[in-house]
């Protein structure tokens, strides 16, 4: 009797478990095999985590390439192509485009490797291998340490650990906290330097639905580019040379044509960029009532000055194209992310956690004498920073990201720095590079549109920023100078500044270095950004820092207490930047009341959205032909209709773009590029029922290169295989 109650426990457990289990983590692959090989199996995974990660043998992480450092690409062929998102290698793609080649518009496709285009600075990183390294790294810390006393204790254990760790040639080692900083691994990459385009679909496709579709769900957008790694003769890493061979990887994903249906078994590998998932309710509520909607309300205006100017004028559309859609892809997402957090009552559930958390700690003196000052302490740390966090984020929001002439005003504190410093021999090597970047800066630029963001952003600034005195030189320019409004003091600025154009800046740099360190010095956007940053980091960000950086120790501290508290717990590292596995499945969702979405798109839904001539939802000539006559070849779904995304319940975030999304037996199914709005603040609390990754089908991409572009060399190439049909 004993015995069956006890075997019926085990199977209701494991059932509970099963069902908990819904997609949330990132985890570090060198503990699948402990943390979650069972569950991915039980999930329906054919692997062994082995098979996706291995020092021993080719496995699914040798396919995995950290793209550019910000995003991530995969490895499709034997020799070296690479498959990522289109607005990964959007810049890429931007800079082999002239007036009469116009990748963007067109595509572009190599057909042959002769064609393929060079891209310098562009970089693709192996992870060799993975070591936990905490213990090395912790080495000589004590709990009662002061912070400065036990950060120089862990560098010079991190400086010990990189000179004894051996490596083969072109190896290098970083070393990244995990967990707060209560754990440390380290990555052995390998990065190779000649990478090169071979391929996109025109922005029609590639980019479908542009602002208005990112980060919504129903998704209709083909967001996939191919590039190739090239290497030396031994197939190691090398600057471009026309000499170079395309890489011979140790594995490459096979590409299977059989789809998906809701429920399949997902993984995605990648390089997630960041994450805080275990942050206490305060810090949540503080993100969603105060932070968010201030940075919301400062995007909402510039966006709307810019966006009404590129109406007004189809040239300020094509300048203003690129910059608009990154300010408003992070305005949209955190538009998303405070939507959702009180629809899922994520602050409630924090609450409760931490009503939880401190039960346990009132049944156990220990623990709740090592921890029990954590949470009202966080309470007190969050009140105290709240008008200087907000006073930090209208800062970076208005003086580094909106008004563009600041921009340029930065650069040039910096190029006298470089001449306080380092002499002419200093300015003369910064001043080159600077001005590089400033002839592509002002192609797209236009002062007048500029000048009004200025006026209208410094109006909220110098009303919304709850600590006076940052803004006192804003208000000295009102009073003192007998300015009348803000768009006064911009009109001031503009009109006397030098940075407003390119010929300007040229003036400068033409003279001999004392007088251009003058000018530039006299300059009323060097003097306003001079004064603001000064008052700025005089009365906020100084102590803004003092109390993050206690936060940021108590940080480490309630982690640690999470994972003592609750020992049976799992606990994934919040993102940083490092190779991660995420899985769960296909799944629709019910988005709001009443509206139920489905996993899975389809070209018909292209054909819906489509409007003649728009700048987002045009589609080309080609495609509908296509469409029209159902050429679909072997891409076909079993319904008949050529599917575009589906999405899942895999846990993502930015740097995952590119991410392969493989079936249970390894293969590739799909491309990671975004997640459902409703679901972005699965950075901060991630909910099953809401949060969603959107990828595109790989049947759609092999059918745009096959049946839209004709690259059948590209398809040649690639392994297509039928796991559900053998
Ligand atoms: N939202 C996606 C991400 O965060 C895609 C952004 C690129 N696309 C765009 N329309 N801005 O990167
Ligand atoms: N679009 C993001 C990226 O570029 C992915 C995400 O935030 O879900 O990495």
């Amino acid at each position: 009797m004993q015995r069956i109650v006890k075997i019926l426990l085990v199977f209701f457990v494991s059932l509970q478990f099963h069902v908990a289990f819904a997609g949330e983590g990132m985890w570090i692959p060198l503990l699948l095999k402990s943390l979650n090989e069972k569950e991915m199996q039980n999930m329906g995974m054919k692997m062994t985590a082995e098979d996706i990660y291995s020092v021993n043998k080719g496995s699914l992480k040798d396919a995995i390439v950290h793209f550019g450092g910000f995003c991530t690409s995969e490895l499709v062929s034997s020799n070296g192509l690479l498959l990522t998102n289109h607005h990964c290698g959007y810049g890429q793609i931007q800079s082999h485009t002239t007036l009469e080649n116009n990748y963007i518009r067109d595509g572009f496709w190599a057909k042959s490797m002769d064609q393929e285009l060079p891209n310098p600075g562009l970089t693709a990183t192996f992870i060799v291998r993975i070591k936990d390294v905490t213990e090395a790294a912790l080495n000589g810390v004590k709990d009662k340490m002061d912070e400065k006393t036990r950060q120089s204790t862990i560098d010079l254990n991190l400086e010990q650990i990189k000179a004894t760790t051996r490596l083969a040639a072109q190896e290098e080692i970083s070393i990244k906290p995990f967990y707060k900083g209560n754990q440390y691994f380290m990555f052995v990459t390998m990065t190779y330097r000649d990478v090169r385009l071979v391929g996109a679909p025109p922005e029609m496709i590639g980019k479908f639905g542009s602002d208005t579709d990112n980060w919504v769900w129903p998704r209709h957008t083909g967001d996939f580019a191919f590039f190739r790694i090239y290497a030396d003769e031994n197939n190691m890493p090398a600057d471009y040379s026309p000499d170079n061979k395309p890489y011979q990887p140790k594995h490459y994903l096979p590409i299977s044509l059989d789809g998906v249906a809701e429920d399949d078994f997902t993984l995605v590998f990648g390089f997630p960029g960041r994450t805080n998932e275990y942050l206490p309710s305060y810090a949540v509520e503080q993100t969603v009532e105060v932070l968010n909607p201030a940075k919301i309300a400062i995007r909402d205006r510039a966006l709307k000055i810019v966006d009404a100017a590129m109406r007004a004028d189809p040239q300020v559309k094509i300048q203003y194209a690129s910059k608009f859609a990154r300010i408003a892809n992070y305005w949209k997402k955190w538009i998303g992310e405070s939507q959702g957090l009180k629809q899922t009552n994520g602050i409630g559930k924090k609450q409760d956690y931490e009503a939880k958390f401190e039960k346990k700690l009132t049944d156990n003196k220990k623990l709740k004498k090592k921890y029990g000052h954590l949470l009202p302490k966080f309470k007190e740390l969050y009140t105290e920073i709240e008008p200087y966090a907000l006073t930090h984020d209208y800062y970076n929001e208005v003086v580094f990201r909106n008004v563009e002439l600041l921009r340029v005003a930065n650069y040039m504190t910096r190029l006298v720095g470089q001449f306080e410093n380092n002499g002419e021999a200093g300015y003369d090597n910064y001043k080159g590079r600077l001005a590089n970047y400033l002839k592509g800066f002002y192609k797209d630029y236009r002062p007048e549109i500029d000048r009004k963001v200025f006026g209208a952003l410094f109006e909220m600034y110098d009303k919304n920023i709850p600590i006076q005195n940052v803004s006192s030189p804003i208000k000295q320019l009102l009073t003192q100078r007998n300015m009348k409004s803000y768009d006064d003091i911009a009109t001031n600025i503009y009109e006397n500044s030098y940075f407003t154009s390119m010929g300007g800046v040229e003036r400068v740099f033409a003279m001999d270095v004392a007088t251009a360190i003058e000018k530039i010095k006299n300059d009323p956007a060097y003097s306003f950004i001079k004064s603001v940053s000064e008052a700025f980091n005089t009365h906020a960000e100084k102590e803004y820092n003092r109390i993050n950086d206690e936060i940021n120790t108590l940080m480490r501290s309630y982690m640690q207490a999470q994972m003592d508290v609750f020992p049976k717990k799992r606990f994934y590292p919040d993102a940083n930047s490092t190779m991660r596995v995420t899985y769960g499945k296909v799944d629709g969702y019910n988005a709001r009341d009443a509206v139920r979405y489905m996993p899975v798109t389809y070209l018909e839904g292209v054909m819906e959205k489509y409007v003649p001539g728009d700048y987002e939802f045009d589609v080309p000539k080609k495609l509908q032909e296509l469409y029209h006559a159902k050429d679909y070849g072997q891409y076909a779904a079993d319904n008949g209709k050529i599917p575009i995304c589906f999405i899942g319940t895999n846990h993502t975030t930015g740097g995952n773009s590119g991410s392969p999304a493989i079936d249970a037996h390894g293969n590739l199914i799909g491309l990671n590029f975004d997640r459902a709005w409703e679901g972005t603040m699965s950075d901060m609390n991630y909910d099953a029922s809401i949060c969603r990754n959107i990828m595109v089908d790989v049947r759609y991409i092999l059918f745009i290169v096959d049946k839209y572009a004709g690259a059948s060399n590209l398809i040649d190439e690639m392994k297509l295989v039928h796991p559900k049909k053998k």
